[in-house]
């Protein structure tokens, strides 16, 4: 009889039983990974990393892949069998994660310290050592409790029934905590860790934290309790760093969390004598405006097209994914693919682009209607659809219309802005020139900025004592109000306005 062993795949969660001594080259090739060499061990496009059980060194693996990223626990499928049970990472599924390099000030005290930027999507951390403020390591992972959820919305939905709540709060503290634990072994004898920071949007913050997220599922979207929590790390399990103090940073409101809080200590958006503005992209947009004097911040329900997702072709920003299109001279395209192989789908910045060339090259209206109908051919086998077009529509014209709207409640005009910071992941990699072309943010190139992971540079000076929260969080959290842009009447026709692209 044929024995049998059990592979599980992250970051997909899938889990498949094989026979033993299968080569993983055909386990995996029919679930989509790519072995751009054709399995001859010369590209490394197939690395896959072991997160449990063995798979022996082979003789490729240390040429293509170095000794210490083997000692990681990397290996190249295609010259790997399935000897045993195996839990593995497929790096052509890994999307690039955003940390933080930008030194902070520190107030030197004893010990070691953790900022997390808590996303629905990822999740990053770093260890400093908080006599000096330097980076001793840096963790990333992807949420888990993406299997319950992309985006919010449905996170809150598998939270409100039956026992989902206590289910999203065991899986986020376990896989911070699991974090932690390597980010301490990576840096062995360097002390003990006595603080940990995080941020975090509204629901990351209530997960997180234990809190209902009720509130948070209908009218007025208020949070109950959206305040700085703290614990000790023997409340949330994390036996290893016991007495260690752990604070969530408070929200803004509705669903401005405190990773908008820390964006803002991070750009200096609130010493700001000019009028700024922070815009963090994503399937929900937060926008603040305004000057050290006064701030507005709000949210507005972009949906999920500049994550790829209700894209017919859309991915996140991942190996395979057309990340930027160009207009070349005669109407033709070209087209970037992360990781360089070929594509086999289109992300976020991919599709803004490639709506900005099909409007310069007239093959998109400015109503956002394909004439004839027939779907814009991008790269084999990628194109977009009409569909495709409205979902952007729908997502872009919630932030421009959240931008007009916060704009004229403080009478300002787009050009009035000293400096718009483009915060995360999104907006490290979406084109300026495209997001103005398509009529996203309206504002020339130069004025715009893109600003790295604000959340978590934003975390590291509080960590670091730099902005610590009994002294600058409250003044600045009083500083900021919040607007619920549903409320203020002029917001849908705003709204249906800025749906259309802009014309030439
Ligand atoms: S497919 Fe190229 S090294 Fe494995």
């Amino acid at each position: 009889m044929t024995e049998l062993v059990t592979l599980q795949l992250q970051p997909l969660a899938r889990r498949l039983t094989v026979p033993r001594g299968a080569p993983l080259q055909e386990v995996l090739f029919p679930l989509g990974v790519e072995f751009p060499c054709g399995g001859r061990g010369r590209c490394r496009g197939c690395r896959v990393r072991v997160r449990a059980g063995e798979l022996p060194v082979t003789a490729e693996d240390l040429r293509l892949l170095g000794p210490e990223r083997v000692a990681e626990g990397w290996r190249l499928a295609c010259q790997a069998r399935a000897l045993g049970d195996l839990v593995l990472g497929l790096a052509q599924w890994e999307a690039p994660i955003l940390g933080d390099e930008t030194p902070v000030a520190v107030t030197p005290r004893p010990g070691l310290g953790v900022a997390v930027d808590l996303g629905t999507t990822t999740v990053v951390a770093q260890l400093l050592d908080l006599t000096s403020g330097r980076v001793l390591a840096v963790r990333s992972a992807l949420n888990a409790q993406a299997r319950h959820g992309a985006d919010i919305m449905s996170r809150i939905e598998f939270a409100l029934a039956d026992a989902g709540r206590a289910r999203l709060t065991g899986l986020i503290r376990e896989q911070v905590g699991g974090l932690l634990t390597e980010l301490l072994a990576a840096a062995p004898g360097a002390g003990s860790l006595t603080e940990v920071v995080l941020v975090g949007n509204t629901v990351m913050h209530h997960l997180f934290c234990g809190l209902s997220v009720a509130p948070l599922a209908h009218h007025p979207f208020e949070p109950e309790d959206d305040g700085l929590k703290v614990f000790a790390g023997a409340e949330l399990g994390w036996t290893f760093a016991a007495a260690a103090q752990v604070c969530f940073l408070p929200c803004l409101g509705g669903f401005v969390g405190s990773d908008i809080l820390a964006g803002i200590l991070a750009t200096g958006l609130h010493r700001s004598e000019r009028p700024a503005m922070l815009v963090d992209l994503g399937t929900n947009g937060e926008i603040v405006v305004g000057t050290r004097d006064r701030l507005l911040c709000a949210s507005t329900a972009a949906g999920p097209a500049f994550e790829g997702a209700r894209i017919t072709q859309g991915m996140r920003a991942a190996t395979g994914a057309i990340h930027a299109v160009r207009l070349l001279a005669g109407g033709a395209w070209a087209v970037s693919v992360l990781g360089g192989g070929e594509p086999r789908g289109i992300c976020g910045s991919g599709l803004v682009d490639a709506v900005a060339c099909g409007l310069e090259a007239g093959r998109i209206q400015p109503s956002g209607r394909l004439p004839g109908g027939d779907a814009l051919k991008l790269a084999e086998p990628v194109a977009l659809t009409q569909a495709d077009i409205r979902e952007l529509q729908l997502a872009k014209g919630a932030i421009a219309a959240g931008i007009e709207l916060l704009l004229m409640r403080l009478g300002l005009r787009a050009e009035d802005l000293d400096r718009v910071w483009l915060a995360g992941a999104f907006g490290n990699y979406i084109s300026r020139a495209s997001a103005r072309r398509i009529g996203l943010l309206p504002f020339p190139p130069e004025q715009v900025e893109p600003a790295g992971n604000t959340a978590l540079r934003g975390a590291k000076l509080v960590l670091c004592g730099a902005a610590g929260p009994d002294r600058a969080l409250p003044e600045v959290r009083a500083r900021v109000e919040h607007v619920a842009l549903k409320e203020d009447p002029r917001f849908q026709d705003a709204y249906v306005a800025a749906m259309g692209f802009p014309v030439r």
